[in-house]
């Protein structure tokens, strides 16, 4: 009997060990079921949430692969698949411009030396990773070392000497990357920016311009042809958008057409911004369609300010997102619709992280990729455009 007891009382005790063990199982799994959403709204939210999580960013170079290249400029340090920026220029960007380290200073800064350490890091990143280079630049009045304007006494060099030393410049750059370069801006910034009644054409302050008048532009466009016969030439500028300097441009581009100076291209430098007018940008596209030379879009950035009055931020906002999706939209537009003529498009830069624009407290957030190089939602209104 007492046997029984025990035996009983052993029953008892493991009913309610697997009994408590199936209450506590059943809890937990209850607690893991997504609470019911009753509230549609809130559904709402979710689907759009999900929407944005779903679009996959196609990189730039796909998605513009039967247009044109999608350039960056960039500095050595990016040159190294090692960095994230080296892999964001490997995935996005079919083509690349140094920022500084071919401009005439940094190449020659003195006479007869040459530095082409940077240089030649950024043309063999390029070559290693199937991506091409535009060169930049090799005649301009800024960034170029003062030998190459005055002698030793600060006097204006004579033409005879500063054609010289500008025939050697170009000659010893385009033969170190020829077929690696394929494209080069000759002549940077020429042309006088504004005057109220757009009479002053040339920069005149430039020494080029002292030295020479105008003829420098068209003995660099012939040295430069002379030192690579294949290398696509570039007359480069900025604000080649306004009334006041377009016909500057057409102008001057006609010229050297008319006169067989070997010119392959204009670079509009596109350094625009949130508001820029549609209308300008397919008003000078429309003349110098006329001229029969290829179009590039050089230096691209849309700082997200709409004037300089307007207080600075470090924090990009939801107005400046929604400005930049539209003035990308709008742009990216036009350049679509004059592929024909567009046949490179180059950001001043890769991501929001740096920019020439940036100041202390008011940054300028100006590309399509964020500060950690990541597609911003202006990337996406670009994508939609092929979709
Ligand atoms: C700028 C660079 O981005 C800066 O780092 C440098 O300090 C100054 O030059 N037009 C040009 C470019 O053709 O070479 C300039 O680049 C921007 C304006």
């Amino acid at each position: 009997m007492e046997r029984l007891k025990i035996l009983y009382n052993r029953i008892l005790v493991r009913f309610c060990i697997i009994a408590l063990s199936i209450i506590t199982f059943s809890c937990d799994s209850i607690e893991e079921v997504d609470p019911v959403v009753n509230d549609p709204k809130d559904q709402d939210d979710d689907k759009d949430e999900e929407k944005d999580e779903e679009i996959v960013a196609i990189p730039l170079k796909e998605l513009f692969k039967d247009y044109f290249p999608i350039g960056a400029a960039i500095t050595p340090h990016h040159a190294d698949a090692n960095t994230d920026h080296g892999q964001a220029l490997i995935k996005h960007f079919s083509s690349v411009t140094a920022e500084n380290v071919m401009k005439p200073d940094a190449l020659q800064r003195n006479k007869g030396v040459y530095t082409w350490d940077g240089a030649d890091k950024i043309v063999q990143f390029a070559k290693t990773n199937n991506i091409q280079v535009r060169g930049h630049v090799l005649t301009w009045h800024s960034q170029t070392p003062n030998w190459m304007f005055y002698d030793q006494d600060g006097v204006l060099l004579s033409k005879e000497v500063a054609l010289d030393q500008l025939e050697d410049h170009i000659t010893a750059v385009m033969s170190r990357y020829k077929g690696d370069v394929y494209a080069w801006d000759v002549v940077n910034e020429a042309l006088f920016d504004w005057d109220p009644n757009g009479e002053i054409i040339y920069r005149e302050d430039s020494p080029w311009y002292k030295m020479f008048g105008e003829s420098y532009i068209d003995s660099a466009f012939v040295f430069a042809h002379r030192a690579d016969p294949n290398a696509k030439l570039f007359y480069n500028d900025y604000n080649s958008i306004f009334s006041w300097k377009r016909y500057k441009i057409y102008n001057l581009v006609k010229r050297l057409k008319d006169n067989n100076i070997p010119i392959d291209g204009l670079g509009i430098q596109g350094h625009w911004f949130v508001g820029t007018s549609e209308e300008n940008i397919r008003t000078s596209l429309d003349l110098f369609r006329g001229l029969g030379v290829e179009i590039q879009i050089t230096e691209l950035d849309l700082p997200v300010y709409l004037s300089n009055e307007e207080p600075g931020s470090t924090v990009y906002t939801e107005t400046f997102s929604a400005r930049q999706k539209e003035a990308y939209k709008m742009i990216f537009q036009i350049f679509l619709d004059y592929s024909d003529i567009i046949t490179n498009v180059t950001f001043w830069g890769i991501g929001d992280d740096a920019s020439w624009l940036d100041k202390p407290g008011r940054k300028a957030f100006p590309f399509l990729l964020d500060e950690e190089l990541q597609p911003k939602p202006a990337y996406f209104e670009v994508q939609k455009l092929l979709d």
